[in-house]
């Protein structure tokens, strides 16, 4: 198949730019596309045949399900077989935003979309091409991230090129998205909310809006999984944003981190190895080995938090096989942060 690649700029759209993606997505095709948070592989959330199309794409499991976007927070009723006053109130505060909800889903939801769940996970995305593109197809979009499965998301048009050309119609680019991580993704069908992703809004922003929240048990041990935790969310379950180097966290004062990455850079290299570091701007000059790479800035988290996974990918096209990382604070973002980076090395954090 040929995708057709176009420009929007999100300070320059307008619902005529978007007529074409549109009667892709009501025809049935497939449409990537930026959202704040990262870019969306969408397609038709009502239409089980086009939403069979966005698995196959992206090679995900079935019983992984997706988000459904929507453009106005009136969808959420129609989605939705009943709603609470702590839904209402974080749709308020949060959308649009990077904030996706769990709700017991209304019956014009497929199973095909649910992983054969009862509840369907919504969000109101808040980018105008995303708002634009919901509008324009008059349809509510399923969308999971724009990679195939099992890469690091899509931050950018480029990474979304690499992962999907040829195998969908279209591909906005609409350049670097801000936030770079996921949305937070938050359970309302339990009985106290359950946050189930970490994303760049925090459990305490949400506590401020409706009080008491926990946070599911497969995220506080660590971002690794032991046998007998089940996550709630299936797609915390696999292995995820992982580059195809071999991928180790250093944890520990500067000094020791420093020392160790640096001895274990050079035990790749006398190997003949190819090895990498993900420093920090902030450290980046201590290292004496090369190959060391910044993901951002320690004093601005969100720094971090929108380039890492194309520092990941930039590993991959490297051929990079061994990379250390430094490890980051776990405050505010830096929970999603610490979550995928866990993921990426399946846990692997040496603690010094
Ligand atoms: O920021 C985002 O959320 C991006 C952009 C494109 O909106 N989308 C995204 O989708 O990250 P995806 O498919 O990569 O991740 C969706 C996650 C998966 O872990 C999935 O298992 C979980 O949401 N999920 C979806 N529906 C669910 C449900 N009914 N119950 C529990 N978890 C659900
Ligand atoms: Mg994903």
């Amino acid at each position: 198949m040929e995708t057709k690649i176009i420009k929007i700029d999100e300070n320059e759209v307008t619902s005529d730019k978007l007529e074409e993606a549109g009667k892709i997505i009501r025809d049935g095709g497939l449409v990537a596309f930026a959202t704040e948070t990262v870019y969306g592989l969408g397609a038709d959330a009502l239409n089980k045949e086009a939403s069979k199309k966005i698995y196959k794409a992206k090679g995900r499991p079935s019983d992984n399900p997706l988000i459904v976007h929507i453009a106005d927070k009136s969808a959420l009723s129609e989605l939705a077989s009943s709603i609470d006053d702590k839904t209402n109130m974080l749709a308020e505060a949060f959308w649009p935003g990077p904030l996706t909800m769990i709700v017991n889903k209304s019956s014009i939801v497929p199973y095909s979309i649910t992983g054969g769940l009862e509840t369907v996970a919504i969000r109101m995305p808040n980018h105008k091409v995303a708002l634009e593109l919901i509008k324009a197809s008059k349809r509510y979009i399923a969308a999971p991230s724009a990679n195939t499965s099992g890469r690091p998301s899509t931050t950018k048009a480029e990474h979304v090129i690499e992962d999907l050309n040829g195998k969908i119609d279209m591909i906005i680019d609409s350049g670097a998205v801000k936030i770079g991580l996921e949305s937070t993704i938050i359970d309302m069908t339990s009985k106290i909310p359950t946050i189930l992703r970490p994303g760049y809004i925090t459990k305490e922003a949400i506590e401020d809006v409706i009080g008491e929240v926990l946070i599911d048990k497969a995220i506080t041990e660590g971002g690794m999984l032991s046998k007998d935790v089940v996550p709630k969310a299936p797609g915390m379950k696999y292995r995820h944003y992982a580059p195809k180097a071999m991928l180790t966290i250093v944890e520990g004062d500067e000094d020791k981190v420093l020392k160790y990455i640096e001895e274990k850079v050079n035990e790749h290299k006398k190997a003949g190895e190819n090895v990498a570091v993900m420093a920090t701007d902030e450290t980046l000059c201590k290292y004496s080995c090369d190959n060391v790479f910044s993901v951002g800035k320690r004093k601005e988290q969100t720094s971090i938090a929108t380039h890492l996974f194309a520092q990941l990918r930039d590993f991959d096209e490297m051929n990079m096989e061994y990379i250390y990382s430094e490890s980051f604070s776990r405050e505010n973002i830096g929970q999603a942060i610490m979550n995928r980076l866990m993921k990426a090395a399946g846990g692997n954090i040496v603690k010094l």
